[in-house]
């Protein structure tokens, strides 16, 4: 069979670890596509390292353009990221009867409904396991593996640095920033973080996962993102105490009231596997009606990792181009006449337990007034936990864990908290999940 050709935007990490990827493996691949997957043209501005990496035997350009518009390509893989030119490449390739394959989450979590609907008018395909969660083939566990069921949730570690940082700060015992900056010097951290430490990132993967897991358009713009920047040391191990891990989880239920879409750093009970993942490693729950909890783990990023996604992707444009429009995988999942606008729950209607911390003075009485402010509203007590003044002081800190209420209700409960004479300062609030069931 004719070979599927591939022109590549991009010949950076991942770009390099696709080269090598399909290079190394290209029988294996040939023997499960049933043809050859040839990469015949890239395009990237630095033209002398991808002549380093290409070997000189591909034809290169400094203009993307070139690329999606030259009639030899049959599948565009976009790997530039960034949202302006990217978004005109894929569209443009769409336009010329390309198949798209892309790693770039912020493109599809922004602009997907845009593009996706332009795909499906072309008849093409875009492919998009590698914008989620590196080498972990989530995106095929929901759309595929997991389509007798209805989903009820999703919770990941889905961005690697943060969770490099969160390890750092936890086994170390070492504050936010001092860690950020031994992670931007060892490379795993971005100079500019912000997309990454601010749960930007990771929205944008949430965002993906929860379109396809219940049938619904992007809805980026309506997430709750909330990162770890202002996460202090003390209640990393505070948590610890309690027999609770810290994460940054992109999280998305399903409720009665609506969608939850929400990116925070959230506690974890020790004993769930995921509370367990660290390093710059990903890990995603999906809850599913028949199946339970399911767990997915791997690299979410790096050179090879990324391409295996990326080659993965090739093995099935390859295949579903020969097979009727109609008849191929949803790229959404559902079928696109089916997806629903599910209103997506602004974060002060979400459920949720809490950790909370207060500086409280050590006398008489405080204890009582703060759990009557939470005795008032409804919200029970799960745990709490008193720590020793510090030498010198008359403040303590105190932990409280509480039970499920809504957020709004434990808005008001903080304000009342930070109103009382005995407390000083900011009530410290953190989510707390138990993933269970
Ligand atoms: N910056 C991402 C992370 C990797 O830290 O996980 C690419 O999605």
């Amino acid at each position: 069979m004719k070979p599927l050709n591939v022109g590549l935007l991009g010949i950076g990490t991942v770009g390099g670890g696709t080269f090598t990827v399909l290079k190394r493996n290209q029988d294996e691949i040939a023997r499960r596509a049933g043809r050859a997957i040839n990469i015949v043209k890239v395009a990237d501005r630095d033209l002398e390292r991808a002549r380093q990496i290409t070997g000189g035997n591909i034809a290169l350009t400094d203009d993307a353009f070139d690329v999606v518009n030259d009639p030899n390509v049959d599948v565009v893989v976009e790997l530039i990221g960034g949202y302006t030119l990217a978004k005109e490449l894929v569209l443009k390739a769409i336009e010329n009867g390309k198949h798209v394959v892309t790693a770039n989450k912020a493109l599809l979590a922004v602009h997907g409904n845009e593009i996706f609907a332009a795909a499906e008018k072309k008849g093409v395909i875009v492919a998009y396991e590698a914008a989620v969660a590196g080498g972990i083939p989530i995106i095929k566990a929901l759309r595929e593996g997991l389509s007798a069921n209805r989903i009820e949730w999703i919770a990941g570690i889905i961005n690697g640095t943060t969770n490099f940082i969160l390890t750092e700060m936890r086994e170390k015992g070492l504050d936010f920033a001092d860690v950020l900056k031994e992670a931007q010097r060892l490379g795993y951290a971005e100079a500019d973080p912000t997309f990454d430490v601010e749960g930007i990132d990771a929205a944008h993967k949430l965002t993906i996962m929860a379109a396809i897991g219940f049938g619904m358009p992007m809805q980026f713009d309506k997430a709750y993102t909330e990162g770890i920047s202002n996460l202090q040391g003390e209640d990393i191990r505070y948590a610890e105490e309690l027999g609770y891990g810290v994460k940054l989880l992109g999280i998305s239920k399903r409720t009665d009231k609506g969608v939850e879409l929400r990116v925070h750093p959230t506690l974890i009970p020790e004993k769930r596997l995921i509370a367990n993942v660290n390093g710059a490693m990903n890990a995603v729950v999906v809850k599913g009606d028949a199946v339970g909890p399911t767990l997915y783990y791997g690299a979410g990023a790096g050179a090879e990792p990324t391409a295996s996604a990326v080659v993965a992707d090739l093995v099935d444009v390859s295949r579903a181009q020969l097979i009727d429009a109609a008849q191929r995988v949803p790229m959404l999942a559902f079928q696109s006449s089916e997806l629903a606008t599910l209103a997506i729950l602004p974060i002060r209607e979400i459920n949720s337990a809490y950790y909370l911390r207060l500086r409280a003075l050590d006398k008489p009485g405080v204890l009582a007034e703060v759990t009557k402010v939470l005795a008032d509203r409804a919200i029970s007590i799960d745990a709490m936990m008193q720590k020793e003044p510090a030498d010198g002081e008359d403040a303590a800190d105190i932990i409280i864990l509480t039970h499920i209420t809504i957020e709004k209700n434990m808005d008001a409960a903080i304000a009342e908290i930070e109103a009382l004479s005995a407390i000083s300062g900011k009530v410290t609030r953190l989510r707390m999940e138990e993933l269970g069931r």
